[in-house]
């Protein structure tokens, strides 16, 4: 119908998306042939019926071990090729994009050849994209200042630093320093917080990080005081529908609490995390959102234009989508 036509159709901004979590299983197939990399599953088929997750940690397992099969340049930009021809074909007029360099620094991967072929894709593709490096939040801050000091001589092909990886345990506050560091050196701050986390996180994320941006965020919701904080701020949440939902941060959409999200104020985006992994990319997410909840035109139309508005963009870009 119209609104579904409508969900395909208007141009979208995606501002939460794993590199790692684009790739197909067939690709990770592919790559493991091309650089004779053993994998624990023994077709395409065994690996996808794999693909179910009682948490964030079995999740991220499996999505780890999947991008062991990334060892060279030209696999970096093949995935990241095949992410933007999709994300095109769903209209995503531009994408800020997470890479993890420690998951593939750690197998002995240059820096060097991760970021340059995940930036030579960007540059090749007609979809405005710029990347955003995360640290792992799992590991050491220590590990996070060496990362960063490795990335360093290709400063200026990333726009902004992430943390991702096990939320739980790992809180905003273990990494102050490297954050205060990136901050100093001019970059954007975004952190995942309130996944599987506790609204303190959201908190120290914004006031001890001094991020600009939650991803996902969506407990914010069980602290009423934060929850003003984030609408009066108007701080962007990127939040992820299928990867809450085969995440079991939500049991089904039906649950979800984006509808809550937007009608508390809150500047809420749509986007896919992992999209190989959560069973689609940006037009699914929508689809599904709209399908399980009562949302209609007018909330589309501010979802995708949420997306242009928290975007790192120049504002006499953003307002083209505006
Ligand atoms: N890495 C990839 N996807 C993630 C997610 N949804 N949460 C935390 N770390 C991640
Ligand atoms: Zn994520």
């Amino acid at each position: 119908d119209q609104l579904r036509a409508l969900l395909r159709q208007m141009p979208k901004a995606e501002l939460h998306i794993h590199i790692e979590g684009s790739l197909e299983p067939e690709l990770i197939f592919a790559l493991a042939a091309r650089n004779g990399v053993a994998l624990a599953y023994a077709s395409v088929e065994q690996l996808r019926a794999a693909y179910a997750f009682e948490d964030l940690q079995s999740f991220l397992d499996i999505y780890y071990a999947g991008a062991s099969v990334l060892l060279k340049e030209q696999d970096f930009y093949d995935m990241t090729s095949a992410y933007l021809a999709r994300a095109a074909a769903d209209n995503v007029r531009h994408a800020e994009i997470f890479f993890d360099p420690q998951t593939h620094t750690a197998r002995g991967v240059p820096m060097a050849d991760v970021i340059n072929g995940i930036h030579r894709a960007c540059q090749d593709s007609p979809v405005s994209a710029t990347l955003i490096l995360s640290f792992l939040r799992h590991l050491s801050e220590e590990d996070a200042f060496a990362t960063l000091e490795q990335a360093l001589p290709h400063r200026d092909k990333f726009i902004g630093i992430g943390l991702d990886s096990s939320e739980v345990g790992n809180p905003p506050e273990k990494f102050a320093r490297v954050f205060a560091r990136c901050r100093e050196l001019g970059f954007h701050l975004v952190a995942h917080a309130g996944e599987e986390g506790p609204p303190a996180y959201i908190e120290t994320a914004l006031d001890v990080l001094h991020v600009e941006r939650i991803d996902h965020g969506v407990r914010c919701l069980e602290d009423a005081a934060l929850t003003q904080r984030l609408a009066r701020q108007q701080t962007a949440l990127t939040v992820c529908p299928l990867s809450n939902t085969k995440l079991r941060v939500f049991d089904t959409m039906a649950e979800h609490n984006l509808l809550g999200l937007l009608d508390a104020g809150l500047l809420v985006t749509v986007n896919s995390d992992d999209p190989a992994y959560f069973g689609g990319y940006m037009n699914a997410n929508f689809a599904a959102v709209f399908e399980a909840l009562p949302l209609g035109l007018a909330h589309a139309q501010r979802l995708a234009r949420n997306g242009f508005i928290a975007a790192f963009l120049p504002d006499e870009v953003k307002r083209r989508y505006l």
